[in-house]
């Protein structure tokens, strides 16, 4: 296995990381965190670095699928991400977007897709978007034992209805819906909630008014936690948006390399005789 998969800090006596203990990190204070993953590959390095969640995101949509939004991607997609990501995943807690077009449906709907994704992919839980008129859906979920998690603010599957993808809460009536939304959201049972594209202090405000774990992006830094793409802060892509730090610039590494072996190759010089198997 190559080094880098073997960090003695994550491997032999790490614990798997639960719904309880995401909750009880929260409560002792510990940041939590979370990075995107649709493939075994990048689970591993997820797994590798202690990452404490992994979702499989439905921006699968526009980082893998070159989409210019969420809506086309399907539950069958989104199983079969999650499975690939499941094969190398072991320590993190893998959760999954209900995509545009299951939830939206209503109750039924949501509990028929949240078991799909449990039973095909292994996951531990679903992510569902949006606030009051979801919350039937996420109860009947959690009474059947489904973990939930919630997300408000800039939820991607409503672009359409926000005219882009705007930054959410800004002014005093919709960052109040957001506080209400939270605290109906974790009546109905979630164990956390993504808050995505709010002003810092609505994200602070959120966080004081529940005590499930609150996990930002574009947030600022008061939440329980943070999400990014993995894609956004490896730099594996060429545009980011601007709340991202780009922690590595993959990409960039990547085209050299490829660079390297068409020159080796035009040049003679791969494969040598050593390079056989
Ligand atoms: O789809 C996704 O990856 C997400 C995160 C960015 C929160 O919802």
């Amino acid at each position: 296995m190559a080094g880098y998969l073997q960090n003695p800090e994550t491997g032999g006596s790490r614990k798997p990381v639960t719904v309880p203990r995401l909750i009880a990190m929260r409560g002792r204070g510990e940041k939590i965190t979370v990075v995107t993953a649709y493939d075994a590959p990048t689970a591993a390095w997820a797994e590798a670095a202690g990452i404490d969640v992994v979702l499989v995101g439905d921006s699968l949509g526009t980082v893998i699928q070159g989409l210019p939004d969420t809506l086309p991607v399907t539950l069958d997609e989104m199983i079969y991400h999650a499975r690939c990501v499941r094969r190398t995943l072991v320590h993190p807690l893998l959760v999954v977007d209900l995509p545009f077009g299951t939830f939206q449906r209503g109750v039924d709907a949501t509990v028929d897709a949240s078991i799909r994704v449990l039973k095909e992919s292994g996951a531990a839980a679903v992510k569902i978007e949006g606030g009051e008129r979801v919350l039937d859906a996420i109860a009947a979920c959690t009474r059947q034992d489904i973990p939930v998690m919630g997300h408000l603010g800039l939820t991607p599957q409503s672009v359409h209805a926000f005219g882009g993808f705007r930054r959410q809460g800004k002014d005093a009536d919709s960052a109040r819906r957001i506080i209400d939304d939270a605290r109906r959201l974790q009546d109905a049972g979630v164990f956390s909630i993504v808050l995505e594209c709010v002003p810092d202090d609505l994200a602070k405000a959120v966080t004081e008014a529940v005590e499930v774990p609150t996990i930002g992006i574009g947030a600022g830094p008061h939440c329980s936690g943070q999400v990014l793409v993995m894609h956004d802060l490896l730099g594996m892509l060429p545009r980011t948006p601007s709340f991202v730090r780009r922690y590595a610039e993959v990409g960039q590494t990547a085209v050299e390399a490829l660079q390297a072996y068409r020159d080796d190759v035009r040049e003679g010089r791969f494969p040598q005789a050593e390079d056989k198997a």
